[in-house]
């Protein structure tokens, strides 16, 4: 690992696209000060181009010297939950290009705990700019072979670190207005980041930072796909005649062809989710109905996911 770790150091250095694996899903990696290669990098991605793009660091203090304004709020939180998945949107310092921003005043930030992440970073030595390793607004990647899938050969090197742990995307908090705001959900749940600010965190407000995770549509299957309640699934399997494929916490049922049940703990959920989304797309059914999860806050991150999959 230690030879791929920099080899990849330097294909990023030459401006090159490296996917690597973080604790939550695989990121799709280029040199952040370097125009070109973040250009390029939107270009595989497909990703419009007033979309910022989080940038990784080794450290937070790597990490904060690409921000202004580092409240005490933004250092309790590094300090408790890096490296880890959490990002943090704060003023984006004034050396920051535009290129990584969506032409924003404010940057993403994170710290990815993965070792094989950490490895790369440290050998790197500088940002890395990275989004999730598949198209815009497809599933993302949770392995080395979804990336391959995905990307083939639009991305110079895949690092092998095996299956993400998380499963979903980190946990985004917005520290660049008055008060703290969840931009996106993940396995760091609010009520985790409010007994470390002592404050409260609030939900997404209308004028906080546009991202893509705003997009109604995104992490989504080919195959159209619905949220069921518990109490209307065996109903609504009656009533279907097309072929489904099912993603649900009770047993299968025969007159379904293909179901995959999950886990009732939400981050095993999660480590699952989206490896069971794409098998469940390449079943070729018409429609995929998934059993809602439970609305308790720890079901956070998942529930926005299976949100957006299914529009
Ligand atoms: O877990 C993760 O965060 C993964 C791994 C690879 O680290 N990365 C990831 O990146 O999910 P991406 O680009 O797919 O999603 C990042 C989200 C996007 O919605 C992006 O627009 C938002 O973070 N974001 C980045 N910089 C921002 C900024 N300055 N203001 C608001 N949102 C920002
Ligand atoms: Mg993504």
């Amino acid at each position: 690992m230690n030879a791929d770790v920099r080899r990849a150091a330097e294909i990023l250095r030459r401006g090159g696209l490296v996917a690597f694996p973080t604790e939550t899903v695989y990121g799709l990696g280029a040199d952040a000060s370097r125009v070109t290669a973040v250009a390029r990098l939107y270009q595989v991605k497909r990703r419009p181009l007033d979309h910022p793009v989080i940038i990784h660091f080794a450290d937070a203090a790597g990490a904060f010297a690409w921000a202004r304004d580092v409240s005490p709020a933004a250092k309790k939180l590094a300090a408790k939950f890096w490296p880890g998945p959490l990002t943090l949107i704060l003023k984006k310092a004034p050396k920051v290009g535009g290129h990584v921003t969506g032409g924003q005043d404010t940057i993403g930030l994170r710290v990815p705990s993965h070792p094989v992440a950490q490895a790369l970073l440290r050998e790197f030595g500088g940002g890395i700019a990275a989004p999730s390793a598949n198209r815009f607004g497809q599933v993302s990647p949770t392995t080395a072979g979804h990336v391959h899938q995905d990307l083939d050969k639009d991305v110079d090197l895949v690092l092998d670190g095996g299956p993400s742990e998380v499963g979903i995307e980190s946990t985004i908090v917005d520290l660049a207005g008055d008060r703290p705001a969840l931009l996106r959900p993940g396995k760091i749940t609010v009520a985790q980041l409010e007994a470390v600010l002592d404050s409260p965190v609030l939900a997404k407000q209308p004028d906080s930072p546009r991202h893509s995770g705003d997009l109604e549509r995104h992490y989504a299957p080919r195959t159209p796909a619905r949220l069921v309640p518990t109490h209307e699934f065996d109903q609504e399997i009656t009533k279907r005649k097309d072929k489904v494929a099912v993603l649900a916490f009770s047993r299968p049922d025969e007159r379904v062809d293909y179901w995959l049940r999950m886990p009732r703990e939400p981050q095993a959920y999660a480590q699952k989710l989206y490896a069971a989304l794409r098998e469940l797309d390449s079943a070729h059914c018409e429609m995929i109905l998934i059993e809602a999860p439970p609305e308790a806050p720890e079901w956070a991150g998942v529930r926005d996911r299976l949100e957006r999959a299914t529009g």
